[in-house]
C-alpha cells in the first residue's frame, strides 16, 4: 500500500516536472504578444546615435548622455513616456514615425536609454 502511494507520488511529480518545461525563458516575445523581441540595447545605441530618415538623431540634441542642455535627462523617463516623445514630438523635438525609426529600433532604443546612457 505504501509502495503505491510512493509510485503515485512519483507519477505526479514527473508529470509536473515535464509541465514546467519550456515554460522557463520561452517568452521571446514582448508583453503585448506583438513580434517586437526583447530590446536590444547595443542595437539601441546605434539607432540613438544615428540620423533617422531626414530626422536628427537623438545624440544631436540629447547628447552622450541623455542630459544635454534641453532641462530633460532622458535615463528618468519611462518606457511609455519615451515612445510617446518619439511618436508625438513634444516641443521642438520632431516626430519619428515607424518608417524612421520601426517598432523593434524603438525598443531597442529604450532599452539603450534605461540600461546604457
Ligand atoms: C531637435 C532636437 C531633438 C532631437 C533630435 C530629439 N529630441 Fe527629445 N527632446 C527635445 C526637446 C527640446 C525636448 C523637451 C521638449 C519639451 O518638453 O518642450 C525633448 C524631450 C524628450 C523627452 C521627454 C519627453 C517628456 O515627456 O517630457 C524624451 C523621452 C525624448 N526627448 C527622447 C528623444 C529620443 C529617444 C530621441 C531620438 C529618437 C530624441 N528625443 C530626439 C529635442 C530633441
Amino acid at each position: 500500500m505504501k509502495i503505491a502511494i510512493v509510485l503515485i507520488m512519483l507519477g505526479l511529480s514527473t508529470i509536473l516536472m515535464y509541465n514546467n518545461c519550456g515554460k522557463v525563458g520561452d517568452s521571446g516575445l514582448a508583453s503585448n504578444g506583438s513580434e517586437t523581441t526583447e530590446g536590444d540595447p547595443v542595437a539601441g545605441g546605434i539607432v540613438y546615435n544615428s540620423a533617422a530618415g531626414s530626422e536628427p538623431s537623438c545624440f544631436t540634441c540629447h547628447g552622450a548622455n541623455g542630459m544635454q542642455y534641453l532641462g530633460v535627462d532622458l535615463k528618468t523617463y519611462s518606457a511609455a513616456q519615451i515612445e510617446t516623445a518619439v511618436r508625438i514630438g513634444p516641443g521642438i523635438m520632431p516626430v519619428y514615425d515607424s518608417s524612421e525609426i520601426s517598432e523593434q529600433q524603438l525598443v531597442d532604443l529604450i532599452a539603450y536609454i534605461q540600461t546604457s546612457l
